[in-house]
């Protein structure tokens, strides 16, 4: 077996050790689904997201992560609010394809959907195949590039129901359609 000399062999070994990104490392995180809605000059909207968590206790403080282009990061970015409706495992798909399939820009996503109601701060929650609702203030906003990071602090929080929250693996699993 042909020997490397100790320059060769340092390049080799340190090629071999470059870390690398795993895409389908990404798919082990886990999260919940989600309706954030959010309200500026009139205009209702609301989006599905995978990204809402509890990041700060005493004043309670929910973390969402909204893509730049998105109509919602507008919203929430004028009014400095937005509300989380949890979803359950009931949620049908054309609820998500519905939110999150479709931009607020192009389409009035409350026109034809009744099942809602306003929380204190005036913005829309959703009422049916949801388990709990939360209000938001927004306190800080971390711009990631492709994402907006809001920090909210919570203003308002309600239980509305006693369903399994849907989270991200039971949506691929069992209400995505399969192709
Ligand atoms: C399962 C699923 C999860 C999603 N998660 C997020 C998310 O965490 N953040 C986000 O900004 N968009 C997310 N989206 C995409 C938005 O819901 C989608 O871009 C939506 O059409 C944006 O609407 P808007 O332009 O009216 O704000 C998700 C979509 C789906 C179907």
């Amino acid at each position: 077996m042909a020997r490397l000399c100790r320059a060769c062999w340092s390049a080799t070994f340190a090629e071999q050790e470059k870390p690398a990104e795993d895409p389908m490392a990404l798919r082990s995180l886990t999260y919940g689904l989600f309706v954030i809605t959010a309200r500026e000059s009139d205009k209702d909207n609301g989006h599905i997201a995978n990204t809402a968590f509890q990041v700060g206790a005493n004043p309670t403080r929910i973390a969402i992560s909204v893509q730049t282009g998105n109509l919602n990061k507008e919203l929430i970015e004028k009014s400095g609010k937005f509300n989380v409706s949890v979803l359950t495992e009931s949620v049908p798909f054309e609820s998500i394809r519905h939110f999150g399939m479709q931009s607020g820009r192009d389409v009035d996503k409350f026109a034809d959907f009744g099942a809602v109601e306003r929380s204190h701060n005036g913005l829309y929650y959703l009422t049916e195949n949801v388990n709990a609702m939360f209000s938001c203030e927004v306190k800080e906003k971390f711009d990631l590039g492709s994402h907006m990071l809001f920090i909210g602090e919570v203003t308002e929080s309600k239980v509305l129901g006693e369903g399994a929250p849907c989270t991200y693996a039971y949506y691929h699993k069992a209400i995505r359609p399969k192709v």
